[in-house]
């Protein structure tokens, strides 16, 4: 038999991509091709890419750049461009790039086989379309895994169009995959250890997927997900306020694997802003949504996204920012500083100085890290249950998350990935907590 090629891939941004990558490894597992950590060993190299920030785009261009003498050296190493920059600028990533073997947007994963043949026959290929069909159920199955812990794709795209956000161009307009599906590929995971899952969408709760019996909202598959015998945990994330349904909201309260840890980010505390923004809420709204939830899991761990210095942010906004996260409690968040993007509204509005922007996003994330401390210390003596998911640094120990989604460290010398156990903590670092094993 001849010897396995080799595939180099590198994945930048969301979960979504982690998910989307791991998929595509599968793909080219059926073409004959095994993963690999070095660029020197790789006949192909697979960049799946994240369009969300300026920054973010940029890595693919010096990237490719620091790919240069590998191709130089091995003319026959094929290089790819997947995810959102290869939707957003593909034709452009073809001319600016001539190493580019392919570019294959997030909707055409399932056709990677068939272009990965016309590569190697020489060609170049872009493919940028959004075919009808869905993707995943033209991928290969589910390989094992590398842990207790796995991504489940349940819903892309997003039709909000938030005005700075370039997902609903990167990843077109939302679609929800088929709940039977879902089923199958949760259980087939959990046939191969794993015992949480967390359901991916850009906006997974506005998930709407033809169930056995007609639509089936979020609420229902997480309902009918935690039927699974040896899936213990259920997660999804990211979350748009308007989506949160009563039944998605009773859910955490009764449903009790679904986890009490929720991502839903607000972005802003302005109304203004919020408005500009087109997120189609104030935040009076956000703030009653936050009680509701709270009334039925009142121990639940809220986080959320922000950005600073949209355009015409003013103090007073920032402000209404800084009120807002005083007034919820968030038990961890995400911060960006607003990053103009081509083809979005705002990008055409005038930008808030950078050094004002700086300032802003320190003093917020000086608040949210005081905020992440205090929710981390308010677990201290608390009893939680904790997925371990591998081996800690020091001999004997275990990592794994809390049911908060906080990693904690165990001493545990005979438990092993996979173990579901309850610890009561007893102190809190600086990004994990420290507990005992009841
Ligand atoms: N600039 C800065 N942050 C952005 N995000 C999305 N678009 C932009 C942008 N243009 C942030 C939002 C979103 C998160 C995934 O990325 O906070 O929730
Ligand atoms: Fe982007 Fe807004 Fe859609 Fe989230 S809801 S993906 S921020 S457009």
């Amino acid at each position: 038999m001849a010897e396995a090629k080799k595939l180099f891939i590198k994945t930048y941004g969301c979960q979504m991509n982690v998910y989307d990558s791991e998929r595509m490894v599968e793909a080219m597992g059926a073409e004959g091709y095994v993963t690999t950590d070095s660029v020197e060993e790789a006949d192909m190299v697979l960049l799946n890419t994240c369009h969300i920030r300026e920054k973010a785009s940029e890595k693919l261009y010096s990237d490719l750049g620091r790919l240069r003498p590998f191709k130089e050296a091995k003319p026959d190493l094929k290089i790819g461009v997947a995810g959102c920059v290869a939707q957003a600028e593909g034709d452009e990533i073809m001319r600016r790039m001539p190493l580019v073997d392919l570019v294959v947007g997030p909707q055409s994963y399932h056709r990677l086989p068939e272009m990965n043949r016309k590569m190697q026959a020489g060609g170049k290929v872009v493919d940028t379309e959004f075919p009808p069909e869905d993707k995943f159920a033209h991928l290969p199955e589910r390989k094992a895994l590398r842990g207790p812990v796995a991504f489940l794709t349940v819903q892309e795209g997003c039709d909000k169009f938030c005005a700075f956000c370039v997902v609903p161009y990167t990843r077109g307009a939302e679609v929800s995959r088929a709940a039977a599906r879902l089923l199958a590929e949760a259980r087939g995971l959990v046939e191969k250890g794993v015992r949480e899952i967390t359901l991916l969408g850009q906006n997974v709760n506005a998930y709407h997927g033809t169930g056995e019996d007609g639509d089936w909202g979020l609420a229902r598959l997480v309902r009918e997900l935690a039927r699974i015998d040896g899936l213990e945990r259920i997660r999804y994330t990211t979350s748009h306020p308007n989506d949160m349904e009563d039944d998605l909201i009773a859910a955490h309260g009764d449903e009790g694997k679904l986890m009490p840890y929720l991502h839903l980010p607000v972005q802003s505390g302005s109304d203004r802003i919020l408005r500009a923004m087109n997120r189609k809420h104030g935040r009076d709204q956000y703030f009653r949504l936050v009680e509701r939830i709270r009334a039925a899991r009142p121990d639940i761990l809220l986080s959320s996204d922000f950005i600073v210095g949209f355009p015409g942010e003013t103090d007073a906004d920032f402000a209404d920012t800084l009120d807002l996260i005083r007034a919820v409690g968030f038990g961890q968040s995400y911060s960006f500083k607003y990053s103009a993007r081509p083809g979005t509204p705002a990008a055409e509005k005038p930008a808030v100085a950078a050094g004002i922007a700086d300032e802003r996003l320190q003093e917020l994330q000086a608040l949210l890290l005081a905020q992440q401390r205090a929710a981390q210390t308010a677990m201290v003596g608390r009893e939680v249950g904790v997925l371990y998911e591998k081996a800690g640094r020091m001999a004997g120990q275990m990592v794994g998350k809390s049911d908060h989604l906080h990693a904690v460290h165990v001493v545990d010398p005979d438990a092993r990935a996979g173990d579901l156990v309850r610890v009561r903590i007893t102190e809190s670092g600086p990004n994990s907590l420290g507990g005992v094993r009841l």
